[in-house]
């Protein structure tokens, strides 16, 4: 396994690569790595004949007052999970090398971008996707894997790659949970005892409202699990929506694939999680 700092050097392995007929899988990510990583890691290497992991805290998807600085770095460890994952390269560049001074250019996916987190981090989706557009560049990725923890992240690169005619195949992968169920993230570091207790809630929520999405109407589920969600101690709600899962527009009665998507703060940390849910065509 080779560690690669510099972005000319990195694209030119991979462009080596390319050459040679290799196949390339790229999981960008921002570190402190755990379960949920190591799972797209392990697709690509099932998939691709080259694996590359990316691991930068990419400052222009963070807003001023979020927690950039404080975002947990765990390099050493992160490097020896890639290891022991058999990951190929590690791609580290620096904020200089990825996002120089004198960077003017940024892309945005309009509606997507603006709905959900997007409300409450205004500019975030437009750092991702460019931060992911330059990283798609770099590594000349043929699949790139995205976990659906990140729901709309995952719809936002999709529908990038699809506008943009890229090369690169976008593959989805399930969320990780802990056994209480929690999805697991590099945010949870932050909790405390209590909060992480409270933080279990979520999933079970969005548990009870799957079951519920088979029999009861969507106003009662949203209405219920809004009830639910400010009954969390120590939480501020930002959203909990239910959406078409196609074009994350607010879903009616007739949408039969939805996204529950929701984002609260536990404390001082914010937690995101969601879950899919099809309704059954009726039985005659
Ligand atoms: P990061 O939060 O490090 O996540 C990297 C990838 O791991 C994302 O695709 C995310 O959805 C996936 N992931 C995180 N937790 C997961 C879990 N519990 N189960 C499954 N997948 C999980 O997302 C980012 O970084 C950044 O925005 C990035 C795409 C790297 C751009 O900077």
């Amino acid at each position: 396994m080779r560690i690669i700092k510099n972005a000319l050097q990195m694209q030119k392995i991979a462009l080596g690569h390319v050459k040679n007929g290799d196949e390339i899988g790229l999981v960008p990510t921002m570190g402190a790595l755990h379960e949920g990583h190591i799972s797209l890691i392990a697709k690509s290497e099932r998939n691709d004949d080259i694996t590359i992991v990316s691991i930068f805290v990419n400052p222009t998807q963070f807003g001023s007052n979020e927690d950039y600085l404080k975002y947990p770095k765990t390099a050493k460890k992160d490097v020896e999970i890639c290891k022991r994952n058999h990951v190929d390269y590690v791609f580290m560049p620096t904020v200089n090398d990825m996002f120089p001074a004198d960077h003017k250019t940024f892309i945005e996916v309009e509606i997507l971008q603006d709905v959900l987190c997007g409300k409450f981090r205004p500019n975030h989706f437009r750092g991702v996707v460019t931060a992911v557009v330059k990283l798609f560049n770099i590594s000349c990725a043929d699949r790139s894997y995205f976990g659906m923890k990140d729901f709309q992240q995952f719809k936002i690169i999709e529908k990038m790659t699809k506008d943009l005619n890229f090369k690169t195949k976008i593959i989805p992968c399930p969320i990780v949970r802990e056994k209480s169920g929690l999805a697991i993230s590099s945010r949870n570091s932050y909790l405390s005892v209590e909060e992480r207790k409270a933080s279990e809630n979520i999933s079970k929520i969005l548990k009870e409202a799957s079951e519920d999405f088979k029999i009861k109407d969507l106003n009662f589920i949203k209405e219920s699990v809004l009830d639910k969600f400010k009954k969390i101690p120590e939480s501020k709600l930002d959203y909990a929506e239910i959406v078409d899962f196609n074009d994350l527009s607010l879903a009616d009665g007739n949408t039969r694939k939805v996204v529950f998507a929701v984002a609260i703060w536990i404390g001082r940390t914010r937690l995101i999680d969601n879950t899919v849910m099809i309704k059954q065509a009726k039985c005659r």
